[in-house]
């Protein structure tokens, strides 16, 4: 493809693709791209990343748990539903790569009345959005719009995290329309090393989509994000490339650690703490060239982002309705089919893990020397 073509093919993000041997994200004319002098707030993705409310929520829950609230407050819910991938990701965290998970069949999405009770406890709850983080890629099941819309129509918004090789235009102007906040994963800035990891050759088809995306003005109002997991191998294309592109273009970079499944080979490593102390330095470096100032601090795990207290604010529903703290499921408080929503949250279980609150193993990432890293978290990621 030579630049005249890429410009018509992608219109919006043609001056941040580079073609000299391979399609990848950087820019065109290389090192031309304007340092900015002038400080840029850092955005957040909409009702998904932590902010002052996230703070607020968290306070309001720990007096809840101590009974002197009535009811918790939830910022967004994650449900994670039974679904298939298109896509076998090198080190996918829900082991889709290696099938490790059991494929199921379409019967075991929710029934309607199931779906509604969770919904109507999250909306008695502040709940804002409903997080679909897997399992799996939620367009590969025939029903997902109309479940996003079921969601909309009750008053709620959607976050999805999607590998954006099944979206197009038809569904992204629906998505824009219930104003849904995107989180595209990718795994490499460049043609070759993205589909070499995904398995697809789809990375093209993935830029259209962000092109598209870019174009309905999903990242006007800070409804798209970009997901890469960061290891060794792509640590400087996505310091040097992805990061200045990313800005340039109003997106905001969920850059985040790789998190090494123990039974991954370590040809494309997670970063250990020294790495990844250097990674967010230099992330720290490039973001203040461009203009964006801030800093991590203990536990960051995903650029500009704080240490993870998600469990003090959300919770998710897993594929078998186990209500767990987060999508890795580390505390389960009870199964929907088994006891109503109201009575697992309300449980002393429950409260207890908000009043007891510790941070998971990968909740522990930067920190600014050695002796800061947690004994447990050393012992699971040196
Ligand atoms: C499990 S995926 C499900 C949604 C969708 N299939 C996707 O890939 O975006 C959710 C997110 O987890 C990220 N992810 C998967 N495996 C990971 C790992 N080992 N470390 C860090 N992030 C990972 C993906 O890049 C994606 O952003
Ligand atoms: S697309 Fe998402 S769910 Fe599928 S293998 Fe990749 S990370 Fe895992």
């Amino acid at each position: 493809m030579n630049s005249e073509d890429i410009k018509q093919v992608y219109p919006n993000i043609s001056e941040i693709l580079d073609n000299d041997s391979i399609l990848g994200l950087k820019f065109c004319s290389k090192g031309t791209f304007k340092l900015n002098n002038e400080l840029n707030s850092l955005k957040g993705l909409k009702y998904y990343y932590s902010d002052q409310h996230t703070k607020e929520i968290i306070t309001h829950n720990l007096k809840w748990a101590l009974s002197k609230e009535k009811k918790p407050k939830f910022q967004f819910i994650y449900i994670l539903l039974p679904t298939n991938c298109n896509q076998k990701c090198y080190g996918c965290f829900t082991g889709k790569d290696l099938e490790t998970f059991p494929v199921k069949s379409s019967d075991t999405f929710y029934s309607k009345k199931e779906l509604d009770n969770i919904l109507e406890f999250a909306l008695e709850h502040d709940v804002k959005a409903v997080v679909y983080g897997g399992s799996g890629e939620l367009f590969t099941w025939h029903g997902s719009i109309d479940y996003i819309k079921n969601i909309h129509k009750r008053g709620l918004k959607s976050v999805i995290f999607t590998n954006g090789s099944l979206l197009d235009e038809n569904k992204l102007k629906i998505l824009n329309d219930l104003e849904a906040a995107l989180i595209i994963s990718i795994r490499d800035t460049n043609e070759h090393n993205h589909n070499l990891l995904v398995g697809v050759n789809n990375f093209k088809t993935v830029l259209k989509n962000i092109d598209t995306a870019i174009s309905l003005g999903f990242s006007e109002n800070n409804r798209l994000a970009i997901e890469i997991p960061a290891t060794t191998d792509n640590e400087s294309r996505i310091i040097n490339d992805l990061l200045p592109c990313l800005r340039h273009k109003n997106v905001i970079p969920m850059i985040e650690e790789f998190l090494q499944p123990k039974n991954c080979d370590k040809t494309y490593s997670a970063h250990n703490f020294t790495e990844s102390r250097t990674f967010f330095n230099n992330l720290v470096c490039m973001d203040n060239t461009l203009g964006y100032k801030w800093l991590p601090e203990l536990g960051t795990r995903v650029l500009g982002q704080p240490k993870c207290e998600r469990p003090l604010f959300s919770f998710t529903v897993l594929p078998n309705r186990d209500i767990a703290d987060c999508p890795a499921g580390f505390k389960v408080f009870g199964n929907i089919k088994d006891e109503a929503i109201q009575n697992i949250i309300y449980s002393s279980k429950y409260k207890s893990q908000i009043t007891d609150f510790k941070f998971c193993a990968c909740s522990v990432f930067y920190s600014d020397n050695d002796k800061d890293i947690p004994v447990e978290q050393k012992a699971i990621y040196t």
